[in-house]
């Protein structure tokens, strides 16, 4: 007889392995699944984020960016350095020991939880009776794929299976000279001359490692404005860092043939003058976007629904069209933020135990880790217009923040926009030092409906760049302090 369990979890990324955690901890015999193999074959839990995403990312742009400091802002500091050198081995060394780290302790978390971990492919079983296709006795049958095949079976599924790099048509990613997310964060040597195509996350993130380790980048972007997401003034101030620092960024392309030859990479495109244009570089990253990942999952097996572009059709408490088969994260509609993925399988493993998970998708935060940060949550200045709701505005700029002086990294403000007639926070965006870190209170503002003056009433610690946000907040009703 197969093994049987209450809840089996397909994918071991965020979005996965948070969501069997969560059921374990709630009492169900839990599976989890997840084929990511590291390089000696063996179980490399984490998913897309552990791997190739999130953790890689973040420890290239700290080591990119220690050395951008090295060469560049010692010397203010008085400090003198000779022969500044990078080892691209040993920095690529270490990001990849930090992602063993997580591997490793997403292993020692699924354990001391009690979930049973699965190192393979899990795929809805075709055929059981009786009952519905794959689903004999209310129980689906899932067929896990690793060294050796068995199948086991459980009353509920979370699919977590994530998402791959979108290609650009007829250019496949050959991960040597044209790169996805997976090949730009292991290239063994700085290339004199990096392309990006898409200025959107992935392209400014890493295009700023490269750049800072002395690549010379071009970002080529399709859309003509930068960053259509982000605040106007906020995504207007952040081009303008990124132009000084010599992130080359053109808006408004059209990418014709790309030529992939040995000795590098020839991208033809169109410009925003609609001028014909070539740019050869030693290697080109593409980052247009992810689709769903459903691969191997045998989603016809169980008449599971997909949508036109291959996602898994959920509803708001992410129940898919079968009963008792969730899907969460990536492979859903909604932001492909980890924290994203996380807080849906928490919600899932939650509403499978009767209970009333919740996921608040209007106080999601987004970062983007270049140099200054990004970061927002709520609603945009040009959200606000077009939905005519009347709001007021505070903005206010490191320049006058004593901390960042003290750092010597003034670049940027906080702007925070809240409802003209109530003060609630509607919106907090963010661009400068520390974006990342400052956000969190932003968001716990956000969930607790805060005022503007709420945040304006709390004492923060001096000095601190916390300080501009409360500055942000009094400048909504014009009365900043030190500026
Ligand atoms: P995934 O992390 O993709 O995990 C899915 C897992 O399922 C994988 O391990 C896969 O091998 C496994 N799997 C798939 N099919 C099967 C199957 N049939 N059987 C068994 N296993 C299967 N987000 C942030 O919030 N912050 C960041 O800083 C950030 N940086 C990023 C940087 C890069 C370069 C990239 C590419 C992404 C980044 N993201 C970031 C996005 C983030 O990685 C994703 O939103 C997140 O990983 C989604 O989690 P998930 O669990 O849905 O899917
Ligand atoms: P993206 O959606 O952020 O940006 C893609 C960009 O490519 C857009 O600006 C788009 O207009 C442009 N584009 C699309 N097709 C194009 C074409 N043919 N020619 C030129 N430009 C084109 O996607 P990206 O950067 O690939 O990242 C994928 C996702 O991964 C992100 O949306 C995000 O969800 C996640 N991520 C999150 C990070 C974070 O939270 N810090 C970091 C990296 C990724």
């Amino acid at each position: 007889m197969s093994k049987q369990f209450d809840v089996i979890v397909i994918g071991g990324g965020p979005g996965g392995y948070i969501a069997a955690i969560r059921a374990a901890q709630l009492g169900f015999n839990t599976a989890c699944i997840d084929e990511w193999k590291n390089s000696k074959g063996g179980p490399a839990p984490g998913g897309t984020c552990t791997n190739v995403g999130c953790i890689p990312s973040k420890a290239l742009l700290q080591s990119s960016e220690h050395f951008d400091h090295a060469g560049h802002h010692f010397a203010d500091h008085g400090i003198g350095l000779k022969d500044l050198s990078i080892d691209i081995a040993k920095m690529l060394g270490r990001k990849d020991t930090v992602i063993k780290q997580n591997n490793d302790g997403i292993l020692y978390l699924l354990k001391k939880n009690k979930v049973t971990f699965f190192h393979g492919r899990g795929s809805f079983v075709a055929a059981a009776a009786p009952g519905a296709a794959g689903q004999a006795n209310g129980v689906y049958e899932i067929n896990v794929a690793g060294v050796a095949s068995e199948v086991i079976s459980g009353k509920h599924i979370i699919v977590a299976t994530g998402s791959n790099a979108r290609a650009l048509p007829g250019v496949p990613f050959d991960e040597e000279n044209i790169l996805s997310n997976d090949g730009a964060l292991r290239i063994p040597a700085v290339p004199k001359k990096l392309g990006v195509i898409g200025s959107g996350v992935i392209g400014l993130e890493m295009g700023s490692v490269w750049r800072r380790l002395g690549s010379d980048v071009t970002v080529l972007e399709g859309l003509p404005t930068f960053l259509g997401a982000v605040d106007e003034q906020i995504a207007k101030e952040a081009k303008k860092a990124f132009d000084k620092q010599g992130l080359k960024i053109e808006l408004g392309v059209k990418v014709g043939e790309i030529k992939n030859t040995k000795k590098g990479v020839s991208i033809a495109y169109t410009n925003a003058k609609g001028e014909a244009q070539t740019l050869d570089v030693d290697k080109l990253i593409i980052s247009i976007g992810r689709t769903a990942n459903t691969i191997g999952l045998n989603p016809e097996a169980v008449g599971l629904k997909l949508d036109e572009r291959g996602m898994v059709v959920v509803d708001d408490d992410c129940k898919t069209n079968l009963p008792n088969v969730w899907a969460v994260g990536d492979v859903v509609r909604g932001p492909m933020l980890a924290h994203k993925a996380e807080e849906e399988g928490v919600a899932v493993a939650e509403r499978i135990a009767g209970q009333h998970g919740h996921v608040n998708f209007n106080t999601v935060p987004w970062v983007i880790y270049t140099s200054p940060e990004i970061a927002w949550v709520g609603q945009t200045e040009q959200q606000l217009k077009a939905a005519g709701r009347a709001y007021r505005s505070g903005s206010f700029p490191f320049l006058a923040n004593g901390r960042a002086r003290a750092l010597g990294d003034t670049t940027g403000m906080v702007k925070m926009l809240a409802d003209a007639a109530t003060d609630e926070i509607l919106g907090v965006h963010i661009v400068g030092p520390f974006a990342s870190e400052l956000i969190a209170e932003c968001v716990v503002a956000m969930e607790f409906r805060a005022s503007s003056e709420d945040i304006a009433r709390i004492c923060h610690a001096h000095p601190s760049l916390s300080e501009a946000t409360k500055e942000a907040a009094l400048a909504v009703d014009k009365r900043t302090l030190n500026f």
